[in-house]
C-alpha cells in the first residue's frame, strides 16, 4: 500500500530500537501470572512517593499545557548540578532518549560522524542514521571498557559528535578521570562529546569525573542525565542536557514544545527532595550487586564489575536468545546482547532480594537442564 508514496530513503535505513518484551507481553504470549522484568534497568524500588504526591497534585491541571514547570525544574537542578550554573546551563528531554535524538539532529547532518563505542547504548547509532550522519562504532578494549584511546584516534576531519557512556549500557564500567582527562586532550574544540551519565547516582567511584566542569570550562561538551533510573521515574520520561548556554540556546531548535507535560516535570522535582530514596536505591543496587557477584561466582560465570543497577555476564556457555527464552518460560525477562554483537551475553536488572534469587534460581536451573555446555 505504502509503494504508491514517496518515502523518505534516509528513514528506511534507521535501525529500529528493539525494546524488550514487556510483562503484559509475555503473560499473554507464554500463558503466565507472575512475571519479573529484569530487562530495562528500572528501579527495583517503584517511584518516589513525593513524586507520586506531586504528580497527583498537577493531574487537576490536566487541561493546561505546562506553563512554567520545564523552567521551574531547571532552576531547581541547576545549582545541584555545579555552583555556577543555573536554569540556562539545562534543556529538559521526553526522557535522555529525546535528548540524544536532538544531539543527532543539532550535529550530525550532511554525513556528519558520530563516534562511539560497539558495545553501548544503541540510540546513539539510531540517532545519528535518522538524521543522515554516519555512526562510527569503535570496539571495546579486550576487558569490554569503552575504548577512549581508539575513539580519539577515530576523529577525522568530518566527526562532529562523541558519545561517552559511563557508566556505560550494558557493561555497567565506567571511564575514570585520568583516561578522561587524557582523551579531552585529544579532542579537537569543534568536535562536541556527550558524556551519558544516565546511571551516574550509582557511582560510588572516587575515580569517577564529573563532566560538568568541562562544561564551565567552556568545553564544546554536553552531560546527558534521567530521571527514569535513580529517580525511579521511567513512565514519566523526563531527562535532561547540560551545557554551556549557548550550546543549550542552539539545541533548543531541536527541542519540540511542550515535550515533557507538567505531570512528569512535577515530579521530577518533587523527587530531588526524597534524599531517603536515593539512598535506599543506591544502597539496594549495591548490596544486591554484591549477591548477584556471589551468586554468579556460585554458577561459574564470570560478570562484568558494575557502576551501574545492572550487570552484564558476557560469556554464556549457551546462546543467549536460547537462554533468554528458557527464562521467559520460569517467568523472568532479561536482556539477551545477540544484538550488540555479543551471541552469548545477557544483561540483568538488579532487582529486590527476592527478585535476585528469583533469576539466580531460573538461571541456574536453564544451565542445568541439559543444553549448558552447547553454544549452538
Ligand atoms: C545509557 C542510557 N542512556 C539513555 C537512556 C534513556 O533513558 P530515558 O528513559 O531517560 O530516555 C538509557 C535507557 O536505558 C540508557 O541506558
Amino acid at each position: 500500500m505504502l509503494t504508491s508514496l514517496r518515502l523518505n530513503p534516509n528513514l528506511l535505513k534507521v535501525p529500529l530500537y528493539i525494546a524488550g518484551k514487556s510483562i503484559e507481553e509475555v503473560q499473554e504470549e507464554y500463558g503466565l501470572d507472575d512475571v519479573l522484568k529484569l530487562a530495562s534497568n528500572e528501579s527495583a524500588l517503584g517511584p518516589s512517593p513525593l513524586a507520586i504526591e506531586a504528580a497527583q497534585r498537577v493531574l487537576w491541571d490536566s487541561h493546561r499545557y505546562p506553563g512554567s514547570a520545564d523552567r521551574n525544574l531547571r532552576r531547581r537542578l541547576a545549582p545541584t548540578l555545579h555552583p555556577n550554573f543555573d536554569e540556562h546551563y539545562l534543556i529538559i528531554g521526553n526522557g535522555a532518549t529525546d535528548i540524544i535524538r536532538m544531539l543527532a539532529q543539532a550535529f550530525v547532518f550532511d554525513g556528519g560522524e558520530m563516534i562511539t563505542s560497539r558495545v553501548t547504548f544503541p540510540m546513539y547509532h539510531i540517532a545519528a542514521t535518522m538524521f543522515g550522519g554516519v555512526p562510527v562504532l569503535v570496539p571495546p578494549t579486550s576487558d569490554l571498557r569503552f575504548d577512549l584511546r581508539a575513539i580519539a584516534e577515530a576523529i577525522k576531519p568530518n566527526t562532529r559528535l562523541i558519545f561517552v557512556c559511563s557508566p556505560n549500557n550494558p557493561t555497567g564500567m565506567i571511564c575514570q578521570r585520568a583516561e578522561v582527562e587524557q582523551f579531552m586532550r585529544r579532542v579537537p574544540a569543534e568536535v562536541v562529546v556527550v558524556f551519558d551519565e544516565s546511571y551516574r547516582d550509582f557511582v560510588a567511584d572516587p575515580d569517577y569525573p564529573d563532566p560538568c566542569d568541562y562544561v564551565d570550562d567552556g568545553r564544546n561538551v554536553i552531560v546527558v542525565r534521567s530521571f527514569s533510573k535513580s529517580a525511579g521515574l521511567a513512565n514519566l520520561r523526563v531527562g535532561y542536557a547540560i551545557a554551556r548556554p549557548e550550546m543549550i540556546e542552539y539545541l533548543s531548535h531541536a527541542q519540540i514544545p511542550f515535550n515533557t507535560g507538567a505531570l512528569a516535570l512535577e515530579a521530577a522535582r518533587a523527587s530531588l527532595d526524597d534524599h531517603e530514596y536515593l539512598e535506599r536505591i543506591r544502597r539496594l543496587v549495591c548490596e544486591e550487586r554484591e549477591f548477584l557477584y556471589h551468586a554468579l561466582d556460585g554458577l561459574d560465570l564470570a560478570y562484568t564489575r558494575s557502576h551501574a543497577n545492572f550487570v552484564m555476564i558476557p560469556d554464556l556457555p549457551l546462546e543467549a536468545n536460547r537462554l533468554s527464552e528458557k527464562l521467559i518460560r520460569s517467568g523472568v525477562i532479561v536482556r539477551p546482547m545477540a544484538a550488540w554483537g555479543m551471541p552469548t551475553a545477557i544483561r540483568v536488572t538488579i532487582g529486590l532480594r527476592e527478585h535476585n534469587e528469583r533469576f539466580i534460581a531460573a538461571l541456574g536451573a536453564a544451565l542445568a537442564d541439559g543444553n549448558g555446555t552447547s553454544k549452538q
